[in-house]
């Protein structure tokens, strides 16, 4: 049994979290394969609004299995914070949440390390979400991490307290203000540590094994997205994962070739939280209008997200590295009332028209090339079905699918499971 993978197309928030709930009822296992807290999959149904950071979102459906695979970094105090929203809310989740045994832990002094990292970069800084994720992922290649299995064994807090008195003597190195109180925050850890230890810790490439050959679907659920990825996104500016579809072989064991549809995750537009290149960013009202109606605020730090135009050139990019079968277009509904929508098809990079994502992407060297498409007045949020999309948006849907070659197979027209279209 194949297995498929959702994955987000920009610089993250795409809504993957909604899909993957949309999408939930056909699969029997939800597997998240990398990154770790700094995501935020909100998820809204029946009114109320759930956002979940390193639990799969396939954790608000009674039949789904729910695995944090072993390429995820796994803080137990946001962990804990998770679970107890879950229960709050009358969720059973402990017959079916799984946890990798090679996932790695994030400890309190990598979130320190971030953020004295990113304390010394000054405006340099990358914008991280202060999670801790990069420090961890350095210890995970470093080899000098904690996984989760390590809590089975004895002599875990003496591996724990020597790689904590590095990360100290690291802070100290870094030479900025950072106010702590390590003691405070090892109380809270080891607290939480007790609580992920009540969830089941497996041996998660084995299991996804046995549940292939068992006939098992298996969704690989992405976080960030394909430009925050370590390798092809708009480095440094990134995340320390590999948020496209290799993460997924990576991040939970599962050969290429057993790899089936690959959905990819846009929105009508682009945005993107903290630093680094945005070519089709608006500075004008057009931008804050997005802004606006769409909500755009970070799900994890509350931020400002920056807004701007779809940015074809990237997006064709995403949808190569990870071989996208099928897309789905979210947020359709913010874009009704402009009187002209516009999508970037090519850049202006240092005099020349290229149609590619070039090196080097500095703010200064790429000027987006636009064709402009005619605004629909009509709103989206109560459509039913397909039949209901105005001309104007369906002209820019297939415009889209022409390009990318790709067909869109969703469109969502709000944040409820309900405002979904399938076409
Ligand atoms: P980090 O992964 O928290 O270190 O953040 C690195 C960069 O990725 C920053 O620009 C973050 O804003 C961005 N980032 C990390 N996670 C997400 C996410 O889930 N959505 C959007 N941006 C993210």
């Amino acid at each position: 049994m194949a297995v498929d993978l959702l994955l987000g197309l920009q610089w993250g928030d795409e809504g993957k979290g909604k899909i993957v709930d949309v999408l939930t009822s056909n699969y029997k296992i939800i597997a998240r394969f990398q990154g770790g807290p700094n995501a935020g999959h909100t998820l809204v149904f029946n009114g109320m609004k759930h956002v979940l950071h390193t639990i799969p979102s396939g954790i608000f459906h009674e039949e789904a299995m729910n695995l944090v695979g072993n390429g995820v970094v796994i803080d137990p105090v946001i962990f804990k914070k998770e679970l107890d929203k879950l229960s709050e809310q009358n969720i059973d989740y402990k017959s079916r949440l799984l946890i990798s045994r090679k996932a790695h832990l994030i400890l309190p002094t990598h979130r320190l390390l971030d953020a004295a990292s990113e304390t010394s970069k000054g405006k340099a800084k990358i914008g991280s979400t202060l999670k801790g994720i990069g420090p961890t992922y350095m210890d995970k290649t470093g080899r000098n991490g904690i996984r989760v299995g390590d809590l089975e064994l004895q002599d875990w807090k003496e591996k724990y307290r020597a790689l904590a008195k590095k990360h100290i003597a690291m802070i100290d190195f870094y030479n900025v203000k950072i106010d702590y109180n390590l003691e405070e925050l090892e109380t809270e850890f080891f607290e939480a540590i007790k609580v992920l230890k009540s969830i089941k810790f497996i041996d998660s490439e084995e299991y996804i094994y046995q549940s292939q050959k068992k006939g098992q679907s298996i969704l690989a659920e992405g976080a960030q997205g394909s430009l925050l990825d370590i390798d092809f996104g708009t480095y440094p500016f990134v995340t320390s994962s590999n948020t496209t579809a290799a993460g997924a072989c990576t991040g939970l064991g599962v050969a290429p070739s057993s790899i089936g549809d690959v959905f990819g995750i846009f929105k009508a537009y682009t945005t993107r939280v903290g630093s680094g290149p945005f070519p089709t960013e608006l500075f004008d009202e057009d931008g804050a209008k997005i802004a606006k109606v769409g909500h755009e605020f970070g799900a994890t730090t509350g931020r400002p997200r920056r807004c701007g135009w779809l940015d074809l050139v990237a997006l064709k990019y995403a949808c190569r590295v990870n071989g996208v079968t099928q897309l789905m277009m979210m947020k359709g509904d913010v874009l009704s009332g402009f009187k002209t929508i516009k999508v970037c098809t090519a850049y202006n990079y240092k005099g020349e028209t290229i149609t590619h994502l070039p090196y080097n992407i500095e703010e200064h060297n790429v000027k987006p090339i636009y064709t402009e498409f005619k605004g629909w007045k009509e709103d989206l949020t109560e459509m039913e079905n397909a039949s209901q999309i105005p001309q104007e948006l369906n002209d820019y849907i297939d415009f889209l699918e022409k390009e990318l070659e790709i067909p869109i197979k969703i469109v969502s027209v709000g944040p409820d499971r309900k405002q979904t279209i399938f076409r």
